[in-house]
């Protein structure tokens, strides 16, 4: 008991100490003037406020709260362990996207880079760089269009084995499913439900684990991403030797799916990626397309539902492509371009519930903004939502209007939902095209409606209807 009481009384004297160092360092730190803010407790910071906003289904809120309280440009805190400063708004955004590698580089927090080591830790820095130029390669227009046709003939099974004669179901777990196939199928050639089933379970639990708290003890969901990562790694390995030996045999063609782009692609010093960083590039991309567009194909069907007249826009505009098609023609890259209105719906949807709340970089030197100084080190994170729900960039910011979208669209750095710069997402165009044959195949089918019309929003990390969203089907008429 009494050294229990010890115990105690040393915790709250380290802490007192602690605590004194951080007011210390934060308020001085060498006479520089830092941004204004809060950096809260030692150690865990503001952690908790920042993700319990997202849990409660508000993330904006607590980047507006500080906004408003601090600075509408630039405020310092302390999340997920490292000294903070959140950049705000469109000239934040364009600051950081601009400074790409030259005052800033991409960061994740450690809990990212324990569950999901990169090749920066395998390779040289510079090397990382030349890869990373490499994946847009693999997932520009010109490369995907041959994809639009196998995404088409998913989307038909999908719809005819989870959605058809059925008079109810739940969007968000289908949308998964439908985009988690895709990808099985169009990054590594896995068709085969049992062989796809394996991977999603492990899936679950990296994606909710990797913007975690970094405990790793048994049971945290830290420590259940970092166990489903090794074991989908140790996969993808198995994989990726079998297709070596498929490819030097003629038993696989080097253009079925994006492995095969990668094993047989260089960079410009003609060296190729070895399997540690395919393996990585392809979890990456499964990881970065797994929930992030079927979360949006959830929030497309959710206003879908409460907004009648934005449906019928997006039904006329479908069903005029779906006319023009001989009966089983597969929807083609020209059918994608004319999808114009259901796109600006969904970059509606994505202003409104964006997937990616926002992401770090990191002070690669002392540097000032806006008359504060960031010092060498410190962790910045940019928000969708700084500029999303921001009435000065768009006006009634909660009203849904796809026409923001239409003529010249908004502002630049204002609508960032797939980020910017040199680290701009580069499964953009893939998301776009996953996602519009999506919306393709469910309004040509279906009206609906939700069962549950005011159902809670959650963000952890993705925004998603707390109940997946359940809707009551309605046929078209044949
Ligand atoms: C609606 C769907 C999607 C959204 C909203 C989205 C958004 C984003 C954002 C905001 C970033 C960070 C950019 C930055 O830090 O500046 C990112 C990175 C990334 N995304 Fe996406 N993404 C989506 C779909 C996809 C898909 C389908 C793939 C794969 C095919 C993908 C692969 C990646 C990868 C690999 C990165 C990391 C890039 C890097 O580290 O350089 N994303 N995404």
């Amino acid at each position: 008991m009494e050294f229990f009481d010890v115990s105690i009384l040393c915790f709250f004297v380290l802490l007192f100490f602690l605590s004194l160092h951080f007011l210390f360092y934060n308020n001085k730190s060498g006479g520089r003037k830092l941004p204004p803010g809060n950096t809260g407790w030692p150690f865990i910071g503001e952690s908790f406020e920042f993700l319990s906003t997202g849990w409660k289904g508000h993330p904006e809120k607590f980047i507006f709260d500080r906004m408003t309280k601090y600075s509408p440009t630039v405020f310092k805190t302390s999340i997920l362990g490292e000294q903070a400063a959140v950049f705000c708004g469109a000239a934040g955004n364009k600051f950081l996207f601009s400074n790409e590698n030259k005052l800033v580089q991409a960061w994740w927090p450690n809990s990212v880079n324990k569950v999901f080591p990169s090749s920066t830790q395998t390779s040289s820095k510079e090397e990382a760089i030349k890869m990373r130029k490499l994946l847009p390669n693999f997932l520009k227009p010109e490369a995907l269009q041959q994809y639009i046709g196998i995404m088409d003939h998913i989307a038909r099974r999908h719809f005819a084995a989870c959605w058809e004669n059925k008079d109810e179901v739940v969007v968000f777990p289908l949308a998964k499913r439908y985009t988690f196939w895709l990808a099985a199928r169009l990054f590594i050639s896995v068709e085969d439900p049992n062989h796809v089933a394996k991977f999603a379970d492990p899936f679950n639990f990296l994606v909710s684990g990797i913007m975690s708290i970094p405990i790793d003890l048994p049971g945290t969901p830290f420590n259940r991403a970092i166990k489903a990562s090794n074991f989908i790694r140790k996969e993808l390995f198995a994989i990726i030797k079998q297709r070596k030996i498929d490819l030097r045999e003629g038993k696989a063609s080097p253009t079925q799916d994006i492995l095969s782009h990668m094993l047989l692609t260089s960079n410009e010093a003609g060296k190729f990626m070895n399997e540690l960083d395919i393996a990585d590039k392809i979890l990456g991309l499964l990881i970065g397309g797994h929930d992030t567009a079927s979360s949006a194909c959830t929030f497309v069907v959710k206003y879908l539902a409460e907004l009648p007249e934005i449906y019928e826009g997006v039904y006329k505009e479908q069903m005029e492509i779906a006319n023009s098609k001989r009966p089983g023609e597969q929807l083609n890259w020209d059918d994608i371009q004319k999808m114009k209105y259901s796109w600006n719906v969904v970059c509606e949807v994505l202003r409104l519930a964006p997937p990616v709340q926002g992401t770090f970089r990191e002070a690669l030197t002392d540097f000032m903004y806006n008359g504060f100084s960031i010092p060498k080190g410190w962790k910045i994170y940019w928000s969708t939502n700084s500029t999303h729900r921001n009435p000065q960039v768009f006006p009634d910011p909660m009203k849904f209007d796809p026409s923001r979208f239409s003529g010249t669209g908004p502002a630049p750095y204002t609508f960032v939902p797939f980020g910017g710069g040199p680290r701009m997402c580069p499964g953009k165009e893939y998301a776009r095209l996953e996602i519009l044959v999506f919306v393709h195949h469910i309004v040509k089918r279906f009206k609906w409606e939700k069962i549950i019309p005011d159902e809670k929003i959650v963000a952890d990390p993705m925004p998603a209807p707390t109940k997946g969203l359940p809707v009551r089907l309605y046929p078209h008429k044949a």
